[in-house]
């Protein structure tokens, strides 16, 4: 765990988060709960904001909501004068009923929908952000008949690949994100964006992948990215807004380094350095810059609670704590093996006295939290904290087994409020109807 200000252990022996005594949070809002840091959250958006001002000066920051998306989040990074990134239809119709200004979100997707499409467009989405050739007509069809010019960037891939601790320059591209700039795709998309009437090209994006902690594959990206920039100028192409994507790795467990907001903010650093010594030694006009981070944002602000069930011990082999969530509410480690870090938050000032596995309560053995982790003893009924659980966790939250999903309380200067209120069984059976053949 990456301790802070806002995380830390009371007097008590007990977690705290954003001033809340986590176990006084599981009593009152019951477990599995996600507990959102918003002191820590604001804090980083601010940070953020503030990097690229001061050493860029011309650009702004998205909050990639795919990250954690609901309205409180939206009304949160309104506040902060933020930009975002969307990338569906439900995620913009989230952000407009919490009052957020579409026309600052950029939307994203591999395969958006027509549908998706016409709502954006019908409501006067900022950006859209291009990612295949069909995509091209459908947006000048759809702006046409809304009487718009929408505005778009590409999604280009500059051969980059970063993957956490290291990255790679490849020539091959074999995504099915973005389009190879290498191979001339990104060039031919663009080519037919400016034969539309209503469609405006802005800009280009790339995102280089996620957990990234290698700051020199941002520099890299820049330098490639700039290289295109330049190339359009030479046809008299001009690249408004240049969207680097987000990525910036956090602290999960084990050795991931453990940053505090100012070492965060080195990562925008890294990106507006490389830019300004590029615009400079390339010649080319300076792009508005726009970065989208998501993780980086809301992932250390968050915490999952849920209250220890069933022990069981396999002598010689392992010692199972079953806990009353897992993959429904956090699908990372069964997805890509994602590791965590967590504490018993009633013992929070306890030593390790023994190794067991986190195992979640689904019909599924791969539904495991945290595998072979040093705790105090624990007992049926003691609070679980994983930590850095504010991204891609309650995003990708199911109802597996029917289950329901867990509520999201914000927390801040000691007070707590939900942000998301809790599923019932009403909800799970909502839509199921009887089959009537007709
Ligand atoms: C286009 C784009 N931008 C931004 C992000 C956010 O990445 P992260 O949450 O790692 O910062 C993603 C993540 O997949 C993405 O695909």
């Amino acid at each position: 765990m990456n301790f802070r200000d806002t995380l830390n252990i009371g007097k008590n022996g007990h977690l705290q988060i954003g001033g809340v005594d986590c176990v006084d949070l599981a009593k009152k809002y019951s477990t599995p709960l996600f507990v959102m840091d918003e002191a820590y959250i604001r804090a980083v958006a601010r940070a953020f904001k503030n990097t690229v001002e001061t050493t860029y000066g011309y650009g702004g920051v998205a909050y990639a909501s795919k990250a954690f998306s609901c309205k409180a989040i939206y009304q949160v990074m309104k506040e902060e004068d933020m930009n975002i990134d969307v990338v569906s239809a439900g995620e913009i119709y989230t952000a407009i009923c919490s009052g957020f200004d579409i026309s600052r979100a950029y939307f994203h997707g591999n395969n958006k929908l027509v549908s998706e499409l016409e709502f954006a467009i019908s409501h006067d989405i900022g950006h859209i952000v291009v990612d295949n050739l069909e995509e091209v007509d459908l947006i000048d069809m759809i702006a046409a008949k809304n009487h718009v010019v929408q505005k778009v960037l590409i999604r280009t891939n500059p051969g980059v690949e970063a993957h956490t601790h290291s990255f790679i320059q490849t020539a091959k591209i074999d995504s099915k994100f973005g389009f190879s700039i290498k191979n001339g795709d990104a060039k031919q998309v663009i080519d037919k964006i400016l034969t539309k009437q209503n469609v405006e090209f802005e800009g280009v994006h790339c995102h280089i992948g996620s957990q990234i902690f290698d700051k020199s594959a941002f520099a890299l990206a820049v330098d490639v990215m700039t290289d295109f920039i330049a190339q359009l100028a030479k046809e008299n192409i001009k690249v408004a807004v240049l969207n680097m994507g987000g990525g910036f790795g956090v602290h999960y467990s084990g050795d991931d380094p453990k940053f505090d907001i100012a070492q965060y903010c080195d990562y925008v650093a890294t990106l507006t350095f490389k830019l300004n010594e590029c615009i400079k030694s390339k010649g080319i006009d300076k792009p508005y810059l726009m970065i989208e981070p998501g993780r980086s944002i809301v992932g250390e602000a968050g915490i999952t609670l849920y209250s220890v069930g069933a022990i069981k011990e396999i002598k010689g082999i392992k010692k199972y704590l079953s806990i009353d969530g897992g993959m429904t509410d956090n699908i990372r480690p069964a997805l890509y093996d994602a590791q965590y870090d967590a504490i018993i938050a009633n013992k929070a000032d306890q030593k390790g006295e023994e190794v067991v596995t986190i195992a979640g309560k689904c019909c599924e053995s791969g539904d495991i939290i945290v595998k072979d982790i040093c705790l105090p003893k624990a007992e049926r009924g003691d609070i679980v904290a994983v930590f850095t659980t504010g991204a891609y966790c309650y995003s990708m939250a199911s109802n597996y087994n029917r289950n329901t999903i867990p509520p999201v309380v914000f927390v801040k200067d000691g007070k707590s409020a939900y942000a998301v209120k809790p599923q019932n069984f009403e909800d799970i059976v909502r839509n199921d109807v009887e089959v009537k053949y007709e």
